[in-house]
């Protein structure tokens, strides 16, 4: 049976603190406005693949995001801000405390998970796209299932 919430053997692997256990699933976009503003050019990505200063950091520089524009009104950032850096851990296996990860594509599990072969075959086939494009692969992505 396919269970629809990886969370505790992903929360193993990735986070050092643990996350916190009653504001939602840090594996599920749960809040509308997340859900709706973040998933326009890919899916919403869930806040516990990151640490909290990583949110802060994409969420002060909405201008220059990876090249795009997704500029947000003040009320819409706040809000995905403040839901984002809630649910996520503060500190990440393998991510110096220092360092200020704006990929989850790029972290040192998720390398190793994939592999280069894999990240290179995702950016290469054009259904793809690249290898941030979760739910390509993970059909239940956006349901926090990883697994497959
Ligand atoms: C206008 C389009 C657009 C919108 C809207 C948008 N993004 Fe992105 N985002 C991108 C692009 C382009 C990339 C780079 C994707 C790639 O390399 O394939 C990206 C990448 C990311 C990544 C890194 C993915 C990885 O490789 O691990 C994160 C995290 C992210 N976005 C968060 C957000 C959040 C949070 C929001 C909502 C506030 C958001 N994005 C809204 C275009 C957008
Ligand atoms: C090109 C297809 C592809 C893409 C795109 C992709 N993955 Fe994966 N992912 C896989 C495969 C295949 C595995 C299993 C690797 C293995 O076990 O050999 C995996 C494994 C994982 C795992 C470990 C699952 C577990 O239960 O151990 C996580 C978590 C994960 N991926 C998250 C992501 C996230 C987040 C993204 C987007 C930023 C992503 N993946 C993009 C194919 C993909």
């Amino acid at each position: 049976m396919k269970k629809l919430v990886p969370s505790v053997a992903i929360a193993a692997m990735l986070a050092v603190s643990s996350l916190p256990a009653q504001a939602g699933s840090p594996w599920v976009v749960e809040n509308t406005t997340t859900k709706e503003e973040c998933s326009a050019c890919h899916m919403a990505y869930p806040a516990g693949f990151l640490p909290e200063r990583s949110w802060r950091a994409i969420m002060g520089n909405l201008t220059d995001h990876f090249g795009e524009d997704a500029s947000l009104g003040d009320a819409a950032r706040t809000e995905i801000t403040n839901y984002l850096v809630a649910l996520a851990p503060k500190e990440l296996r393998n991510v110096s405390p220092i360092a200020v990860p704006l990929r989850i594509s790029e972290l040192r599990w998720f390398r190793g998970e994939h592999g280069a072969r894999r990240i290179a075959q995702a950016r290469n086939d054009s259904r793809i796209g690249s290898i941030s494009n979760c739910a390509a692969c993970h059909r239940g992505a956006e349901r926090g299932n990883f697994d497959d």
